[in-house]
């Protein structure tokens, strides 16, 4: 299947060409299913449930559900992760449509879950990464430009795309501050299958996040977003109001030399992700915590209001 054929048939019963980005500690089974009824892919790390057996039920919560509708899980194949193995065996008997994968993915691991039947996306912020993804053998590449949430690229999605484009004509996926229609719009003009889109959803009514949290992603715009890598040793986008109530100065945050990279927020960074959160630049145009399909109803409003403003 081309990456054109592959595209058409994943939008085949969406309402919107958007993806969910997956959400560490934020993402629940029932943000996946308010997410796949209202019309786009839903998605949560593996990680979220508290064990391997959660992972399961969870799974077949969602399969239960959506019926044939996309939905993704997302594995972290990094040898810190110590659930990969019982979390790939569950995603592989329940066969998930798509596996995003996020960290040392390895070509076996990329074979092993298509030959069984889904499809493997993997998340990128430079075009020399979507080179080795390609290379790998990936199905669909996310393009995470400048000004995501979690942990971000530092490159204008402009330059993404373009450099991106010029040789993959495999499913592309932009990710990096996409909260309006006009946004999805302007991520399928740049070249983009889908707009990947995180950050809104942490105030969804379905996200495990705290209400103080959800009230900074709905009294947050992107002046309220502070690139570090002091907690993870990867640059990522926190809340400043978060990192104030951690009396932490978010104009001084040590920057972290050398290091490895750790997801999970454990060992030292234990709170970063869980107590200082994480928001990407988009979360301006969240105005309300509310259901995720109440959100995806008006983005789906006001897409159709933006292609009609452009002649669409
Ligand atoms: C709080 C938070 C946690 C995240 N955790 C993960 C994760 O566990 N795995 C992953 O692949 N991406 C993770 N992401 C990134 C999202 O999947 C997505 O790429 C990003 O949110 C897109 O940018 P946006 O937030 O500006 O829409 C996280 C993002 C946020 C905001």
């Amino acid at each position: 299947m081309t990456g054109r054929e592959l595209a058409a048939s994943l939008k085949q019963n969406l309402r919107l060409p958007v993806m969910a980005g997956p959400m560490f500690i934020a993402s629940t089974a029932d943000l996946v299913i308010a997410q796949c009824r209202a019309g786009i892919i839903g998605s949560m790390p593996a990680l979220n449930p508290r064990s391997t057996e959660a992972l399961d039920d969870d799974v077949a919560r969602i399969r239960e559900c959506v019926g044939n509708a996309p939905y993704a899980i997302n594995l972290v194949a990094h040898k810190s992760n110590s659930r990969l193995e019982a979390d790939l065996d569950v995603v592989l008997r329940n066969k998930v449509p798509i596996v995003v994968l996020a960290l040392a993915a390895n070509p076996d691991l990329v074979r092993t879950l298509q030959a069984n039947g889904s499809l493997v996306f993997q998340d990128v912020v430079k075009d020399r990464h979507a080179r080795k993804c390609a290379e790998m053998g990936v199905d669909g590449i996310i393009a995470v430009g400048a000004g995501a949430g979690g942990h971000t690229g530092d490159t204008s999605p402009f330059a993404l795309m373009q450099e991106i484009r010029e040789w993959w004509d495999g499913l592309l996926l932009l990710a990096g501050a996409i909260a309006n229609g006009r946004s999805v719009l302007a991520a399928e003009v740049l070249g983009a299958d889908f707009a990947y889109i995180g950050s809104p959803f942490l105030a969804s009514t379905e996200a495990n996040t705290q209400v103080g949290f959800k009230r900074m992603i709905v009294e947050g715009m992107s002046k309220d977003i502070v690139v570090t890598n002091s907690f993870t040793g990867v640059n990522a986008n926190f809340l400043r109001p978060s990192l104030l109530e951690h009396g932490l100065d978010p104009d001084n945050l040590a920057k972290r030399v050398g290091g490895g990279i750790n997801i999970d927020g454990g060992g030292d960074n234990a709170k970063a992700w869980k107590e200082i959160w994480s928001a990407g630049q988009g979360i301006g145009a969240v105005k309300r915590a509310e259901p995720a399909g109440d959100y995806i109803d008006w983005l789906v409003a006001d897409y159709t209001a933006a292609r009609r403003a452009i002649g669409l």
